[in-house]
């Protein structure tokens, strides 16, 4: 295990070099090690991995209420990089549950966290389970509210045990979006044609929505609620 002395040191360590050079590091100090994929721009993370490692493990959540662009982009992605490519799902019975008691739109009364909790998270703590480290897209730029002080790389404290310990690799925190999008039209990375409709950051269907010019990404994501409240369990860590 890690001690968190050695953690901040690594962080420290990688704080000044680019996503590539995170990403490899991680690559090779972890073998059991998978990127979490979201269906929108961290799809350079699959692009830069592929670059350094065949065979890299990428999963992504389908909640089930993803976009119609956002499912044909996740198989282009499948194809394009010839991935294995893992499609975690809710647990039926928790699904059903919620939709019989609340309906099908019950987080616009009474906020996300429930059905994102059932759709997102519990699949992904299913997942971490079996892992000792993720990669994931996170960028300090993302919200302000919340993503400040995004590390680089961190031990994932809530989905660590006193037996196991699980590490978090954020290889785009430092990242804007502007270098992001230079990154894709530079090498000609495949993207959510989302993005082509004023689309910014993508998650659920009935979530998610287009911003204008200068609104901040973030605005397109559950804007019925608190800019502070903005996260849905992925990254609790960010919430401490
Ligand atoms: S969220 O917490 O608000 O939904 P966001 O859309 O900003 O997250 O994405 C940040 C990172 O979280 C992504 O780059 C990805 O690593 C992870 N992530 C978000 N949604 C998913 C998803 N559906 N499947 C897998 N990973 C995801
Ligand atoms: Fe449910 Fe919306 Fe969260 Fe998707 S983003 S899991 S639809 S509350």
């Amino acid at each position: 295990m890690l001690t968190q002395e050695k953690l901040m040191e690594l962080n420290e360590q990688l704080q000044n070099e680019s996503p590539k050079n995170i990403l490899r590091q991680a690559l090779s100090d972890f073998d059991n090690i998978a990127i979490s994929f979201s269906g929108a721009e961290d799809v350079i993370l699959i692009d830069m991995a592929t670059k350094i490692k065949k065979d890299v493990k990428v999963f992504t959540l389908d909640t089930g209420r993803l976009h119609e662009e956002t499912y044909r982009f996740i198989d282009k992605v499948r194809e394009h990089y010839n991935l294995d490519l893992e499609v975690l799902f809710p647990e039926s019975a928790a699904v059903e549950n919620l939709v019989k008691e609340k309906g099908l739109f019950s987080f616009y009364q009474d906020g996300h966290q429930e059905c994102c909790g059932i759709r997102k998270v519990a699949p992904l703590k299913r997942k971490l389970a079996s892992l000792d480290a993720w990669i994931t897209g996170q960028r300090r730029d993302q919200s302000p509210g919340t993503r400040t002080h995004v590390p680089v790389v961190q031990i994932d404290e809530g989905n660590s045990t006193a037996e196991r310990q699980l590490v978090k690799f954020n290889p785009l925190a430092n990242w804007t979006s502007q270098q992001v999008w230079d990154y894709i039209r530079m090498f000609d990375v495949p993207y959510n044609e989302l993005h082509e409709r004023g689309f910014v950051s993508i998650g659920c269907a009935p979530c998610t929505r287009a911003v204008l010019p200068g609104q901040h990404e973030r605005e397109g994501r559950w804007w019925w609620e608190e800019a502070a409240h903005k996260e849905c369990g992925l990254h609790a860590v960010n919430l401490k």
